[in-house]
């Protein structure tokens, strides 16, 4: 813990000799790396942030021993720490038998300010270390998926491995993208489930003040470890359990993000979950929803004549998103970046300008998928032939790993992609609103019947014999 202390003092001293803070100053160079993991390669008691409910809150987790005192943090506009407000958490139990996690929502803070934090340690308080709030209007998230940081069964290499190219992605993103508010990340955050993953995929220091909102994957399903390490906003329960979670939501800016378990097959649930979000926002200018499965994906995972999961959630969800008119639905699971033509009741929708990649009131919805921000990305030797990808960046040799910036104001999304290791772009497309008019989603029971109406059981049947 000292180790992790010294970590936070130093991220601290860097961002104040940059000046006004901003997450670039908490980039980690790759040359820095292998000491600083050194220092916290076992070490699950590194705080973490997830973002709040909306721009005023804030959420905290950390692993302590059992004896630790219990988790208070407290929150100050000054590095100092003068003037602060103290804010009392909650103990869950840990994965581990010798420890807890602690879970901290700091709330009542203003928009676009930056504060700065301490927490309770096994003694005494941490130092301080920075974090900001969202701004009202304007909300520039990064965008990544399949983190999948190996490391369990003592995999050490591979674990480092991972580690230190998913500090490559934050670094490349932060240090040419300092205005990031927070991260969107679409599961298989890690490739088992394990504590020493989590560490690995926890590892970068910029996540001790930048918030990263995640989902389940197929590979976070492996344990019953994910809810130890994050701390989300607004979780829904649903009608049936699920031994990893439900899914979530919150706001930011203008948009509301609905996080979706998508390893859960009862859609009655999503419909729940994202009838919850939307109707406690119905002024939100734009819908996002973020979840593991790229139901019009790029590679062999979204191939709906092989996996039976890919065509059922594709008509399953891909109908919900119809309902309730979603305008971005963000996903992983291939590893290889992409992006779909804007679908509605499973087919393209034409808007004029998509081409050029800048639409203005696009009828459907469309879907990106993201490659592995840490060095599992696939390589393809063509761009997948489904009727629904309309781009898609891919290596013969190796994979590329790819981050992605959209940066929503009221009435445009701007969506850019960069190789993570030399920030080239890739990709670009802009989406311009002039109106924020949403459809009213049919009632649960019609839902169901417009989602059993989509499903094609030669398809099916071909699905479950392949
Ligand atoms: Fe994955
Ligand atoms: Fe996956």
């Amino acid at each position: 813990m000292k180790k992790m202390t010294r970590a936070l003092s130093l991220l601290l001293a860097v961002s104040l000799l940059v000046g006004s803070f901003a997450f670039g100053a908490l980039a980690l160079p790759a040359s820095d790396f292998d000491a600083y993991w050194e220092t916290i390669r076992d070490d699950n008691t590194m705080i973490s942030l997830t973002p709040g409910a909306d721009e005023t809150q804030m959420n905290f987790r950390w692993h302590s021993s059992l004896k630790a005192p219990y988790p208070l943090i407290h929150v100050s506009r000054r590095p100092d720490m003068s003037q602060s407000q103290t804010y009392l958490g909650k103990i869950e139990h840990s994965e581990n038998a010798d420890q807890r996690v602690n879970k901290v929502t700091v709330n009542y803070l203003e928009p676009d300010t930056v504060y700065y934090y301490s927490y309770t340690l096994e003694e005494g308080f941490s130092t301080s270390a920075p974090f900001k709030t969202p701004p009202l209007g304007r909300v520039k998230v990064m965008f990544v998926s399949d983190i999948q940081c190996s490391g369990a069964d003592g995999d050490e290499e591979g674990r480092i491995y991972n580690a230190r190219l998913w500090n490559r992605t934050m670094d490349t993103a932060l240090a040419n993208n300092p205005d990031i508010d927070f991260i969107l990340a679409a599961g298989d955050n890690t490739h088992k489930g394990a504590t020493e993953e989590w560490i690995a995929s926890l590892s970068p220091p910029a996540l001790r003040s930048l918030p990263m909102a995640t989902v389940v994957g197929n590979h976070d399903m492996k344990s019953t470890v994910y809810n130890r390490y994050v701390n989300n906003p607004n979780t829904f329960h649903g009608t049936t359990p699920n031994h990893v979670g439900n899914g979530y939501w919150f706001t930011a800016g203008d948009v509301v993000f609905v996080m979706l378990n998508s390893n859960k097959i009862n859609m009655v649930d999503h419909y729940l979950l994202i009838k919850e979000a939307l109707i406690t926002n119905p002024n939100a200018k734009w819908r996002v929803a973020v979840m593991h499965h790229d139901i019009y994906g790029t590679r062999g995972h979204a191939d709906i004549h092989r996996h039976t999961d890919a065509y059922l959630l594709q008509c399953g969800l891909g109908t919900l998103f119809d309902e309730y008119g979603f305008d971005i639905v963000l996903t992983g699971h291939d590893h290889v970046y992409g992006r779909s033509y804007y679908m509605k009741n499973n087919k393209n929708v034409d808007n004029p300008g998509y081409e050029d990649g800048k639409v203005t009131d696009p009828k459907g919805t469309i879907y990106f998928t993201a490659s592995a921000a840490a060095g599992k990305s696939r390589t393809m030797e063509a761009m997948a032939d489904y009727p629904w990808l309309a781009y898609s960046v891919f290596g013969t040799e190796t994979g590329i790993d790819i981050y992605s910036t959209l940066e929503f104001t009221n009435y445009e999304c701007k969506i850019y992609s960069y190789t993570a290791d030399d920030n080239v772009q890739v990709d670009s497309f802009e989406i311009s609103k002039t109106s924020h008019d949403y459809p009213t989603p049919a009632p649960v029971w019609l839902y169901v019947i417009r989602m059993f109406a989509r499903i094609d059981f030669k398809i099916l049947f071909g699905a479950m014999a392949a």
